[in-house]
């Protein structure tokens, strides 16, 4: 079996996929592992075709994508998910620099580039140094994805002003840092996209969260303000997730009452986060300024 005939396999396994020559099944019996392999190959190329995608929107594909908060969690998920899809992933870590680095190893053995920059996404001096970097090591960026965030949990009655401000600066001064210095670069690009993660809460508050719900709503008014500062060439968009990863000290009652209270009665998964990332980047160019919750209904409740 030459390279000859195994691509003629190949091309005829496309074919079989598309559903244009059935009864090529046959071909797929008694061909030995390399051929298998390429037809393996062809079609994980198959399967990435994905029939929403628009001839022009972007595709990840060599495309340098950095995420805020990278290392672990959804940060980590999402950045993972990307690199599958064949992006460089630049990423943020603020106190993971050890799950940062296991983090860039994973993606490295994907095969596409990957880095990790220590920021304090509240520091506009740490925000502008880490754009600048990530610009050296790879000359564009045309992806942001801002996730790094907290979720302090204070009762009315314990408030104070400093609360405001550790959930303001990390939750909305960080993307709005971010999105400020990326989205000069993209607008020289002329292309880009920013995804702003929020919260669903950000429009329905949680109790004893109000510091934490003020800046996610924050957040949203961003992503409508810069969608229309940064048009016609970056597209902004936020995802609104519902319970996704419950933070620690989470008891099993409080998952109960999330799961009771969703109308499709589970906790969503990172994956969830991350399909949705994948179809605001690669799904249309003609959607900004939107919300998209990913909260399995809390929202319509
Ligand atoms: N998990 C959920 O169920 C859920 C629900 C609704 C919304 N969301 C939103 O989805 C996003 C991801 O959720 P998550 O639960 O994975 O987030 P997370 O674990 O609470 O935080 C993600 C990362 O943010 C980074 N971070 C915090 N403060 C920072 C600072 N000052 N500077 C730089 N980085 C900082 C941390 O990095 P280091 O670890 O390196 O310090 C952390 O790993 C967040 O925006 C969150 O608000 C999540």
């Amino acid at each position: 079996m030459n390279a000859n005939d195994a691509i003629a396999i190949s091309l005829s396994f496309k074919k079989v996929i598309f559903g244009i020559k059935p009864t090529n099944w046959h071909v797929m019996n008694n061909i030995p592992p390399l051929i298998i392999s390429t037809c393996l190959n062809e079609y994980q190329t198959i399967r990435s075709w994905n029939p929403l995608r628009t001839q022009t929107s972007m595709k990840l594909s060599g495309k340098i994508v950095l995420i805020t908060g990278g290392a672990r969690r959804v940060g980590r998920h999402i950045a993972l998910d990307l690199a599958k899809q064949g992006a460089h992933i630049a990423m943020t870590y603020q106190t993971s620099e050890r799950e940062a680095n296991q983090t860039v190893s994973a993606i490295r053995k994907i095969g596409v580039r990957a880095a990790a920059f220590y920021t304090n996404v509240s520091w506009e001096a740490d925000v502008q140094s880490t754009v600048h970097q990530v610009l050296q090591k790879f000359k564009r960026i045309d992806v942001l994805i801002n996730n790094a965030a907290n979720f302090l949990r204070v009762p009315f009655s314990q408030l104070t002003g400093k609360d405001f401000d550790d959930s303001i600066n990390v939750n909305l001064k960080g993307p709005y840092l971010f999105c400020g210095a990326v989205g000069k670069v993209m607008l020289k690009q002329k292309r880009g996209k920013i995804i702003n993660m929020a919260d669903w809460a950000g429009l329905r508050p949680y109790k004893n969260y109000i510091p934490y719900c003020v800046s996610k709503g924050g957040v949203i008014t961003l992503t409508k303000a810069l969608a229309k500062s940064l048009a016609p060439y970056v597209q902004v968009n936020a995802i609104l997730p519902g319970a996704i990863l419950l933070p620690k000290g989470f008891n099993r009652k409080e998952r109960e009452t999330i799961i009771r209270e969703t109308p499709l009665k589970k906790i969503g998964s990172p994956d969830d986060i991350a399909q949705a990332v994948q179809f605001l980047i690669e799904g249309s160019d003609f959607i900004t300024g939107v919300l998209l919750p990913v909260d399995g209904g809390r929202l319509i409740t």
